[in-house]
């Protein structure tokens, strides 16, 4: 092909049209993009007949072509799970070029049109005209809507199998608009069509006479979509520092909104510093970017910017906090556990990040606001959450890139949430912390041992108190200050509103460890007895004190020997179905890898097993 016919003067073309499908399973997603493609003659003559001949073989459409197949063959690739995976697909009409993410409409895909209706502009949300509203449209439609999509188009499709009945569409339409209306649309056009057949794709069908409106080609090659990212102020997230030898230090990111010239004053975040643009590095820059360009800038002065810093406008800057209202979507099978830490990926930056306060989540069917003390796969809510260090981010309201980020789960290492900056709290930059005159290494100090987390964990019934008791003796007897937290002690004071759901066990824990950190503070050691079944809390408790100060003690007794134990008798009601969320019977309990302290019970007594640990502190310098 010649350059020339690649363009067509004659008419002005709109800028590029970023959209998704979506809807629930089997209404025809992949079908419909198929078709798209075919209409425009995108499908090559050597595509079409391997097409004919695969329906012929597979398909499920009788004799004609199917053309979901065209796109199921990345199926496959998408099962794995690992990463988030979205097929994308560029093609064009001779008024306008498409960038379509066709995600995956079972539940437990979510997550790929999370990722796919991030940066659309529009969203076709495919409903099955004998099926109607599902569970899975109404989360898809909040699902767009928040994640910033304003232009809707509803498509019914298969109105073949309910014989183009205009009541049908009608009550359709009428019941998304209910329940749309307070979702944010800007436009939401429905459209009777089948993928299929065609009919209302590319042209008005004659079997739909009572239609009126366009052909959902036509309405996508004419909506007008606003991109008005270019006119918002500058951000660049630093993706990397460049600096090949001492005299060359280049930060390399994209622009994902403004524009930056050679000149301009900037401000790096979250450290402050306003400093001045010297380059715009980028082939064809002409000492300036825009949005969208990925370049490298130098600064008039040497600077310390990292990986995850925010070069912004400094007039109007980006917040810069610990703590933050958002909303997310929750993508992972395993429950959300507020108190649990997760890895927050945003703007270059990987921080961890605790949910600390569940406000509600979103009822799908109602949007009403539910209390939840937990979010589940595919839930959506509202919550606040707490990060490592202060970073520099946006309101997704304001800025789809610099406001939108992802929980990853840090043992699986899989995406758990994305999420939506809703805005700073300003707690997080009101509260000082207050220096102490006397500090943990004055008061240590007058201890004649250092300071220590004794951690002992395992099943019920294990012996951890016992041992952790007789620890404590044998600590006292040698003039150690101690502190004992036992799991049914806490429980009755500081703990006596949680129970023994994941959550509120996750939330037990949590307490405890900072308690515990506390008395390390001031110079204790410290013997913590909790059944503490999840590893992430363990590993939470080691994080909150110093690197050595954390001494696991895994009480390891087989189940078997702890029913026959069963010292308070509560095997014997748990095996008896009377308490659901019983350890080791109804609940899991993950146990440590690598412990500094591995107790197995049945081969010693308990007042052997308290001396190892006692020799265990010595030979590691904490007595
Ligand atoms: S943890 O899981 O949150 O670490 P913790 O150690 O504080 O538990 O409390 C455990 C104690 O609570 C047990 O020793 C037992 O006496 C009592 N208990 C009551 N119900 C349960 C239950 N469902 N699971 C485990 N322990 C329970």
């Amino acid at each position: 092909m010649s350059p020339s016919t690649l363009q067509a003067p004659e008419i002005a073309m709109r800028p590029a049209l970023r959209f998704i499908t979506c809807g629930s399973v089997d209404d025809g997603k992949s079908t419909l993009i198929g078709r798209l493609l075919y209409e425009r003659q995108l499908i090559l003559d050597d595509q079409l007949s391997a097409l004919e001949r695969d329906s012929r073989r597979h398909g499920t459409a009788g004799e004609g072509v199917d053309f979901s197949l065209l796109l199921d063959g990345l199926e496959a690739e998408r099962e794995q799970g690992i990463t988030i995976d979205v097929a994308y697909r560029y093609f064009a009409t001779a008024r306008r070029s498409f960038i379509v993410a066709d995600t995956p409409g079972h539940e437990q895909y979510t997550r790929n049109m999370v990722t796919g209706a991030s940066n659309a502009d529009l969203a076709v949300l495919l409903v099955d005209a004998r099926k109607g509203l599902l569970d899975q449209t109404r989360r898809h439609a909040i699902i767009a809507a928040m994640l910033g999509i304003r232009h809707m188009v509803l498509a019914v499709n298969k109105i073949d199998l309910v014989d183009f009945d205009r009541a049908v569409f009608e009550r359709i339409v009428a019941a998304f608009n209910d329940f749309a209306a307070t979702l944010g649309f800007r436009t939401i056009t429905a459209i009777p069509l089948s993928a299929r057949f065609g009919d209302n794709v590319a042209e008005r069908s004659q079997r739909t006479p009572w239609y009126a409106g366009p052909p959902l080609i036509d309405l996508l090659e004419q909506i007008d979509v606003e991109d008005d990212r270019s006119g918002k102020p500058f951000r660049m997230p630093v993706q990397w520092v460049n600096r090949p030898d001492a005299s060359f230090r280049g930060f390399c990111g994209t622009i994902v909104s403004g524009a930056v010239k050679a000149g301009d004053e900037i401000v790096v975040l979250p450290s402050g510093r306003v400093t001045t643009v010297k380059e715009v590095l980028a082939p064809g820059a002409d000492g300036k970017a825009e949005t969208g360009d990925s370049v490298t800038l130098t600064l008039t002065e040497e600077t310390d910017v990292a990986r995850g810093d925010m070069l912004a406008a400094p007039r109007a800057r980006p917040q810069v906090a610990d703590q933050f209202a958002a909303h997310i979507v929750w993508m992972s099978p395993e429950a959300l556990l507020p108190g649990r830490s997760y890895l927050m990926k945003v703007n270059h930056n990987s921080v961890l990040a605790t949910v600390t306060d569940l406000k509600h989540r979103v009822d799908i069917q109602t949007l009403a606001r539910l209390a939840a003390k937990t979010l589940s796969l595919n839930e959506v809510g509202v919550c606040n959450l707490s990060v490592a260090r202060p970073i520099a981010v946006d309101a997704y309201a304001d800025n789809r890139d610099t406001g939108g980020f992802v929980l990853i789960d840090r043992y699986s290492n899989e995406t758990v949430a994305a999420g939506m900056i809703d805005f700073a709290l300003r707690r997080a930059t009101n509260i000082h912390r207050h220096a102490y005159t006397v500090n943990k290494a004055f008061r240590t100090a007058l201890m004649h041992h250092k300071p220590a987390v004794l951690w002992f964990t395992g099943l019920p019934g294990s012996g951890k108190s016992t041992i952790a008791n007789l620890v404590e003796s044998g600590l006292h007897a040698r003039g150690a200050h101690t502190m004992l937290l036992d799991g049914d002690n806490v429980r009755h004071g500081l703990n006596n509103d949680l129970g023994f759901t994941e959550a509120d066990r996750v939330e037990n824990i949590r307490r405890v460890a900072e308690v515990a950190k506390l008395m390390t503070e001031a110079g204790l050691i410290v013997l913590c007895s909790f059944i503490s079944p999840f590893a992430a809390e363990r590993r939470l408790a080691r994080e909150m004190v110093q690197t050595g100060e954390f001494i696991e003690i895994f009480v390891d007794t087989p189940l078997e020997m702890c029913i026959v134990r069963d010292p308070k008798g509560l095997y014997r009601r748990a095996l008896a179905g009377e308490i659901a969320n019983f350890t080791g019977i109804g609940q899991p309990y993950e146990r440590p890898e690598v412990p500094e302290l591995h107790l197995l019970t049945p081969d010693r007594d308990p007042a052997q097993l308290a001396q190892d640990v006692i020799d265990e502190l010595i030979r590691m310098k904490i007595l």
